[in-house]
């Protein structure tokens, strides 16, 4: 098999590419520092390591829930002990080596993965990638058509602007907003940049992940291939 590929289904976790951790020497073959990707080796036989760790094969798995408010987005929190999205994953899900996939506010609901995919996660999250979250917000105050143009095309959040995005009127005080980063709290910042307020937040896909037929908490094992 290829390095790369034994890699993936290693779930490797990293927050780089695979492709960089082989090209900057942080994978080892049989103790030695192997750089070509394409590397075919035996999974039986050779001994692959990572951070002096090992590296063994796994069933990757992929979840979508439909995240309720009141709950972080986190899979402990010894900290304080409010409540997290892993207290409601129930007991037929293994929660070892599983994380969520970016993440959504407290109060947000909506489509949240859920993967042991480390390369999937990367993939799914790394700003440079582009991968479409689309939301619906219920706002505070009316918005205009030049809201929409300026939420489109013109929004700078803590000095930073924001790629373009689709904005989409549905009544005077809701939209859906579809954006291609996952900056912190960045639909609520965008529309405080319009001088407006969400008071509802929802989010309705994640690259090809919808809620349909799903019911609030309900989480739901899917396919790799229906997510990107
Ligand atoms: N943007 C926000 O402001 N909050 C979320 O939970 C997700 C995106």
């Amino acid at each position: 098999m290829r390095l790369e590929k034994y890699l993936i289904q290693c779930g490797i976790e990293s927050g780089k590419k695979i492709k960089k951790l082989i090209r900057n020497g942080e994978i080892f073959v049989n103790d030695i520092v192997e750089l070509d990707i394409g590397k075919q080796i035996n999974e039986k036989e050779d001994k692959i390591t990572y951070l002096n760790e090992i590296l063994k094969e796994k069933t990757l798995r992929y979840y979508v829930m439909y995240k309720p408010a009141g709950y972080l987005t986190a899979m402990s929190n010894p900290v304080n002990d409010k409540p997290t999205v892993a207290d409601i994953l129930p007991n037929w899900i293994d929660k070892r080596g599983l994380a969520p996939v970016g993440r959504l506010d407290k109060d947000t609901e909506g489509v949240l993965i859920f993967t042991n995919d480390g390369n999937l996660n990367y993939e799914l999250t790394y700003p440079e990638k582009s991968i479409d979250k689309e939301y619906y917000a219920e706002l505070d105050r009316i918005i205009s058509d030049t809201d929409i143009y300026n939420l489109e095309n013109e929004i700078i959040i803590d000095g930073y602007k924001c790629k373009p995005s689709k904005a989409e009127k549905i009544t005077d005080n809701s939209i859906v907003l579809t954006i291609v980063e996952g900056r912190y709290h960045q639909v609520k910042k965008m529309l405080k940049a319009v001088n407006n307020r969400v008071n509802y937040l929802k989010r309705i896909r994640f690259a090809k992940v919808t809620l349909d037929g799903m019911t609030l908490g309900e989480i739901k094992e899917i396919k790799r291939e229906t997510i990107l």
